[in-house]
């Protein structure tokens, strides 16, 4: 827990700021290595059918090729990668098929990237083509509801028909969310060096060991022969979440030139060869009684994903255990198309599924005469509806009300439409924020030296969140040293491994495998000093004493310098590895961690209590009474999630994550051809996100919050709510400046006019 003495809860600057801004840091591509040659990815420019026939004479003559791979000279070479779900995937290069449009389907390697470049667009490619599939409604498309697996059922409770159907006041609508693609500043990278059998692969990544299982898998090599360093990552967002098809195409393309091969993929090629948040449909139907209580909830999902693959993000876990409701009922669908596998995309099942829920309770609120947030503490509660288990803390109602509060929502005046400041038409509209809070088991050697400097290294991520800064806190304050005296070393699968960052894990998993090291050592140090005679501790409880830059400390004021307490355990620096695995992991699942595998104590599938970090989020909408040009001049957002580390890298999550929520409510979509099952808008100038002047006021509240049930320290962790409420909010409020209620994003002006 925070206290105030420690620095868990303190903002700090972050300790890589000043190696970000200066260039020091080292991104993935970053990474010297000696005489590289360069790859460029040729990708299909056809979403359905077969490579006929390759033509590599003009490509083989541009100066500086050394290399061109294709399903040809490479097939057989590697197990296909698998999806993000674990199951069957689009492969790329192992046969001539083309599962969806930009699939890479040759590698070339030159002496420069400009040669690689043209070379890969004077290479001549027949394709017979099949006629595509692009989405929902296509000829072709293929509808299914998904397979689960043996431990997993859809959220259910009660008998949701008969209630429905008895349900004085009802909403029956459908919604929709468009595809959007991540994004990230940095691009997908990937550098390959050998060194005999070793491999050592340098690509921005969230999952140091998964990568270094998947390749090895891939290539069937030794795990012991693979290598990932990751050190900085500019910007995931679940992208570098999980192996895509080109590592082990540059890794072929290393081994085959005997010498280093580094691949920098366009922008563009983005958009296919990496994943994406899938477009989604929903059915909601809510059930009342006059007075707002919910009878009856259905919420049926349908979800785009590629030929092959049965990946979902199934939104329902968290749709069916929002409100107090005692008749449940869940489905989710999916359909294939000829595209490419989807894949994480901050609060993958949650943004859009509760784009759905909280549309619909705004409607009913409406329906109902009740204000949206008093329709929400009439159905808050503190137990799983679906489970019947207590949250670990629930503070949503305390979310609403501060949010509520410096918002001004009190002046809102209930009637849509009523609300103007000149040929500006004014809507304030409110929803619900949630993630569930998980937590996974994690590794980390730490050392400390007799003058009091501290060395943690284990292979986690910075993927633009502050993990450096949240896990130096994490050791200053257990061993209470100065932040600026420790040091921490992650992105390197040489480390002790931790989980993929993902899931919004990263702060808790680090925090308590960090505070469990800094105990260790603390431990050691005690047990010596109360066992020596020669200490001011001799006979005392080892429980009693800390570990402080200024030595051990033990009740009643006594002390011993840190290197005299050091010397009786060690010659030199203290070194520690401990491993941490949270209360209800599954069995194995520790030694899964070093496997690769990512099992984790889930906020959702938890034996004693649901934990889920709650928030509100209230925005204000302006429409133009003329043209519909939506504007969004302030939001405000109310989070609750526990112990929160570093104030300061948290605001800058809460905040990044509303201002993209405002971006997937009005201006993001990646359009995709119906004709040819083709991404139209593949780059930043048409793929729309807001800039300064479309995101105006934006305040975010901390609202503290203590969480001894969620895990030992409390936290919850941030990464991902902050962008969960915001579809909806400004939806209902375009509802309520304009009466117009728009179920389907991105909220433009062609749907107002
Ligand atoms: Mo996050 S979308 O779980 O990387």
């Amino acid at each position: 827990m925070a206290d105030d003495t420690g620095l868990i809860g303190k903002p700090a600057v972050r300790i890589d700021g000043v190696a970000k801004v200066t260039g020091e840091a080292r991104y993935a591509s970053d990474e010297p290595v000696p005489n590289p040659a360069f790859a460029f990815l040729v990708t299909s420019p056809i979403a359905s059918g077969r490579v006929r026939s390759i033509d590599q004479t003009a490509a083989r003559a541009v100066p500086g090729v050394l290399d061109i791979l294709t399903h040809e000279n490479v097939a057989g070479e590697i197990t296909p990668p698998k999806a993000p779900d674990q199951g069957k995937t689009t492969t790329t290069l192992e046969s001539d098929k083309v599962w969806h449009d930009g699939q890479i389907v040759a590698v070339v390697v030159a002496e420069t990237f400009e040669g690689a470049r043209e070379a890969a667009h004077r290479i001549n490619i027949a394709y017979d083509v099949q006629p595509p599939a692009a989405s929902f409604d296509s000829p072709g498309a293929q509808e299914e509801p998904r397979k689960l697996g043996p431990e997993k059922k859809d959220p259910v409770k009660g008998d949701f028909a008969t209630a429905f159907a008895a349900a004085p006041v009802k909403i029956d609508a459908r919604y929709a969310t468009p595809t959007q693609h991540h994004n990230p500043i940095e691009l997908f990278t990937t550098t390959c060096v050998w060194d005999g059998p070793k491999l050592t692969v340098y690509e921005p990544t969230q999952t140091m060991y998964g990568l270094k299982a998947g390749v090895a898998k891939q290539l069937g090599l030794d795990p012991a022969n693979v290598r990932t360093v990751s050190r900085y990552v500019g910007g995931a967002f679940g992208s570098k979440g999980m192996l895509t098809s080109r590592t082990a195409w540059i890794a072929i393309a290393a081994r085959r030139l005997k010498r280093p091969v580094k691949l920098v993929a366009t922008r563009d090629q983005g958009f296919t060869i990496a994943t994406y948040r899938a477009e989604t449909r929903h059915h909601l139907q809510l059930g009342a009684t006059p007075d707002g209580r919910l009878t009856a909830l259905r919420h049926e999902g349908w979800e785009v994903t590629s030929r092959p693959s049965g990946y979902n993000v199934g939104g329902t876990d968290t749709t069916a255990r929002m409100y107090a409701c005692p008749n449940v009922a869940t489905k989710v669908n999916i359909v294939h198309a000829d595209r490419n596998t989807p894949g994480f995309m901050r609060a993958p099942p949650d943004t859009p599924y509760m784009f759905a829920l909280e549309s619909a309770m705004d409607e009913l609120s409406y329906a109902l005469n009740l204000d949206p947030i008093e329709l929400r503490r009439i159905n808050d509660t503190q137990t799983d509806p679906i489970d019947g288990k207590p949250f670990s803390s629930r503070s949503l109602m305390k979310c609403f009300d501060q949010a509520a509060a410096r918002f001004g929502w009190a002046k809102r005046n209930p009637k849509p439409g009523s609300m103007r400041d000149g040929d500006w038409l004014i809507g304030y509209g409110c929803a619900t924020a949630c993630y569930p809070s998980n937590i996974g088991p994690a590794a980390a050697r730490l050392s400390l030296t007799p003058r009091g400097k501290a060395v943690i290294q284990l292979a986690a991520h910075e993927i633009g969140t502050g993990a450096y800064t949240t896990i130096a806190i994490t050791v200053a304050d257990r061993l209470g040293l100065k932040l600026e005296d420790v040091k921490v070393v992650l992105g390197d699968s040489d480390l002790p491994p931790v989980p993929v960052a993902g899931g919004s894990n990263n702060a808790a998993s680090t925090a308590h495998v960090a505070a469990k090291a800094c105990e260790e050592i603390r431990a050691k140090l005690a047990a010596a000093a109360v066992a020596a005679n020669d200490t001011p501790f001799a006979g005392l409880d080892p429980a009693t004493l800390k570990v402080t830059a200024a030595g051990l400390v033990g009740p009643g004021g006594k002390r011993e310098p840190l290197d005299k307490a050091m010397a009786r355990v060690s010659g030199g620096p203290l070194e520690v590895h401990v491993e941490n695995a949270p209360e209800g992991l599954k069995p194995g699942a520790l030694a899964g961690l070093y496997q690769g595998q990512a099992d984790m104590v889930r906020g959702t599938a938890r034996k004693d209590v649901t934990a889920f970090a709650f928030g509100a989020q209230l925005v204000e909408v302006r429409v133009h009474a003329r043209t519909c040009e939506v504007r969004a001049p302030r939001v405000v957002s109310a989070f609750a999630a526990g112990t929160i580390v570093n104030p300061l890298t948290a605001y800058s999550q809460f905040m990044g994550g509303a201002t993209w929520g405002l971006s997937s409510a009005l201006h993001e979509a990646t359009e995709v051809d119906p004709r040819t099952a083709r991404y139209v808008n593949d780059n930043l100038a048409d793929y729309l996100v807001p800039v300064n002047a479309d995101v105006g006021s934006l305040e975010v509240i901390m609202v503290p919050e203590e969480d001894n049930r969620v895990n030992p320290m409390g936290i919850k962790g941030i990464g991902e709510i902050g962008i969960v409420g915001m579809n909806a909010a400004v939806a209902n409020a375009v509802y309520h400046a304009t009466g117009r209620r728009i179920r389907e994003l991105p909220i433009r002006i062609e749907k107002l006019l």
